[in-house]
């Protein structure tokens, strides 16, 4: 997610979140702002540099951005948030904006704020919509209303995407099954098993998920610090490491300590001998949740994002 007033103002920082290699395609550029020119600005700078294919993030719930009128503010006014999707579909042609969205809060549970939105958005030309069923309010609290997914299916003539409560390529596969949507948005289960796609795509072949192991997450913690230190930002890429391994940790016995270790390392190799040492001593894997029973998940349930 990048913001829309920085490529507007050309900001170095805005462009280095772009930066990715000729294999990561296709490549969708979420962005988030709040005025239909900037954005109208911002996708035809990007489609002059090459990028085809966007999406606006009008679920964020984080502060910062919701004081801007950016993210999940945008659902309050669908006449704006229209005006936004055709500016942006103007840009980049119709069908090549997707819109993520989360559930419009009318403080009665009725759907018919958000079906009118959805119903704008698609009318106006996007490409896809992208549901988390949850209120900006909520953050990650509670069940993830996938009902309200498969009323979208039902409702509008634009693929959706389904979020919310995909822990794993079983959570996924299930989502798919009970809404209908025509494809899914890994979140936190990415973020804590990379392999969730990998997994995913298994299950599809009717084969079995590869078995989680000791060695298999060792050498999943060790494929991401080499691609850190070749593509990263040096130690800006040290710290964001020293966030991103610990979730990997996720269910592994006796990880705990090394949780904490990681959080206080300052160098690479020091970061490296952690694992290393880890690893070669490791404790058992303790089981993950079952795909059932993952619904919740205590690492991001106060998590301020998304
Ligand atoms: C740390 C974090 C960062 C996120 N960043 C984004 C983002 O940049 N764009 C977006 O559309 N959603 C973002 N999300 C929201 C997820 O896409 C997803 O809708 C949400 O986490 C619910 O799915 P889950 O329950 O499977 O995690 C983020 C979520 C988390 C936890």
């Amino acid at each position: 997610m990048i913001s829309a007033k920085g490529i507007f103002f050309n900001g170095n920082n805005t462009w280095k979140l772009l930066r990715t290699n000729s294999s990561d395609q296709p490549l969708v550029v979420q962005l988030f702002g709040t005025d239909p020119s900037t954005l109208r600005e911002a996708v035809h700078v990007l489609r002059e540099a090459g990028h085809g294919w966007f999406d606006l993030n009008m679920g964020c719930s984080v502060p910062k951005v919701l004081r801007q009128g950016a993210g999940a503010a945008l659902l309050k006014d669908v006449g704006h948030a229209v005006s936004i999707a055709r500016a942006m579909l103007d840009a980049a042609g119709r069908g090549r904006v997707g819109f993520k969205l989360r559930l419009v809060d009318d403080g009665l549970g009725n759907s018919s704020a958000m079906d009118d939105l959805c119903l704008g958005l698609a009318d106006a030309g996007a490409g896809w919509l992208t549901l988390h069923p949850r209120t900006a309010r909520q953050g990650f609290g509670g069940e993830a209303r996938w009902e309200r997914i498969a009323h979208l299916v039902s409702l509008v003539d634009v693929p959706v995407l389904a979020s919310g409560d995909l822990f794993t390529a079983l959570d996924g596969r299930r989502c798919l099954a009970e809404t209908g949507a025509a494809g899914l948005m890994y979140a936190r289960g990415a973020l804590r098993d990379p392999a969730v796609f990998g997994d995913h795509l298994a299950l599809e072949q009717g084969l079995p998920a590869p078995p989680k192991t000791l060695a298999s997450i060792a050498r999943m913690i060790r494929r991401h610090m080499d691609l850190a230190i070749e593509h990263g930002d040096g130690d800006a890429s040290l710290l964001k490491m020293r966030c991103v391994i610990p979730r990997y940790l996720h269910g592994i016995a006796g990880a705990k300590r090394l949780r904490v270790d990681i959080c206080r390392c300052r160098t690479w190799p020091e970061l490296e001998a952690l694992v290393t040492d880890f690893f070669r001593h490791g404790e058992s894997l303790a089981q993950r949740p079952s795909p059932g029973a993952a619904r919740r998940d205590p690492w991001t349930e106060t998590a301020p994002s998304g």
